[in-house]
């Protein structure tokens, strides 16, 4: 597996001349058969991003995820580590921690709610009801399947591989752009203040797409442009700006309809990030926005070629959430409204390439960003690069 990730596909040449290039084929959006590749290559063979670790804050906190039809759950041990699980029991294969609420906490142990086997936060095997020790069976042999888990700003993420091919951090700073270039923003320090949660009748990869593409905006999110004016022209992001920002219209200090919002703004940031927006693609699933006062992320979980779930939530300072005018609304509308916007025309877009007249598209310069996304996921499929 140490192929894939050798060398990035390059990026951020702006200034070359641009040649338009085909889009993915209909069959990478819309087949099982490329989607069992992925699940193999990518949401099973890499670094995927999970929610944040403030939802596993306290010792026997856990949360279950579907990665891709692998249900695995994190929690946290008595020594404050984390730990992730296949939600599989090594006596008979049961899942036995519910997705239903998807987070919980259990103290000490996991119990089966087959055969009532528990397991400690550490996924050992500490309890086997009437199966009495003279029956020469080591329980020592039979812990949870471990999953391996790291964080990164307070992102949490899985790696279902047996040996991940590269660290979290090689993976975060590989491809177009990185969530790592945000330090000043403490994502660390921020807290879930809002979570809406989207079911998307697209492939994921369309939702990619259609995030780092702004030829939709004029005709998709009127709203939006008005907001951040660059959007008008197709454009997603500005040359001349840092870390891919884009300026708010003239006065805008929030990223609301009026430009404007009762939040507090985040400590540490430049004079210059007060009236920016900050957009960031992490392959495979997450896309980071950051606004002076607040941060918001998409986490794209598939449930198919022509399904995704999308989790999508609000960071604030801690005690902005605990305070007594904690006002998200606005930027929250903002957002809701350009997500659904959104999602309806992925959705539009997944219909129309199963069509048997689609074979390929084409990206004129402003989907460079989407070229590039391809050539990352050609690379970790394993196929050739376009160049
Ligand atoms: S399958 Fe879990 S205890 Fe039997
Ligand atoms: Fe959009």
């Amino acid at each position: 597996m140490q192929t894939e990730h050798g060398t990035a596909p390059h990026v951020r040449d702006d200034h070359a001349p641009w040649r338009p290039r085909p889009t993915l084929g209909g069959d990478d959006y819309t087949s099982w058969d490329v989607y069992r590749q992925e699940r193999e290559r990518i949401w099973w063979g890499d670094w995927v991003c999970a929610g944040r670790t403030e939802e596993v804050a306290n010792v026997g906190d856990y949360i279950v995820r579907d990665i891709a039809g692998e249900s695995i759950f994190v929690t946290r041990n008595a020594a404050g580590e984390l730990h992730g699980f296949y939600n599989v029991c090594s006596h008979r294969g049961t899942k036995f921690v519910d997705d239903i609420e998807g987070t919980g906490n259990v103290r000490k142990a996991f119990k089966c709610p087959y055969h009532a086997w528990t397991y400690d936060l550490n996924g050992r095997l500490i309890g086997t009801p009437n199966v009495k020790e003279d029956e020469l069976f080591d329980r020592s042999a039979f812990p949870l399947h471990p999953v391996h888990v790291d964080s990164y700003a307070g992102f949490l993420f899985v790696n279902l591989a047996v040996e991940p091919s590269r660290t979290l951090m090689d993976a975060l700073t590989d491809g177009a752009e990185s969530i790592t270039v945000f330090e000043r923003f403490k994502m660390d320090e921020l807290r879930i203040g809002v979570r809406i949660v989207y079911e998307v009748e697209a492939n994921w990869k369309i939702l990619v797409e259609n995030y780092n593409e702004c030829l939709h905006c004029p005709q998709i999110h009127p709203e939006l442009v008005q907001v951040v004016p660059l959007f008008r022209f197709g454009e997603v992001w500005d040359e001349e700006l840092r870390d891919d920002g884009n300026r708010m219209v003239e006065g805008a200090t929030s990223f609301t309809v009026s430009g404007t919002s009762e939040l507090p703004k985040l400590p540490n940031l430049a004079p210059e990030d007060h009236d920016m927006y900050y957009g960031s693609y992490e392959f495979p699933n997450l896309m980071l926005n950051l606004h002076p006062d607040c941060g918001m992320y998409y986490i794209g979980f598939p449930k198919g070629p022509n399904h995704t779930t999308v989790v999508s939530e609000y960071l604030f300072r801690p005690e902005t959430i605990a305070g007594p005018n904690f006002k998200p609304e606005p930027v929250v509308e903002l957002w809701d409204l350009i997500s659904k916007q959104d999602w309806e025309v992925c959705a539009r877009a997944q219909t129309g390439v199963g069509s048997r007249a689609f074979t390929t598209g084409i990206y004129p310069r402003q989907d460079r960003f989407l070229y590039w996304f391809n050539e990352e996921y050609r690379q970790a499929m394993g196929r050739e690069l376009q160049g």
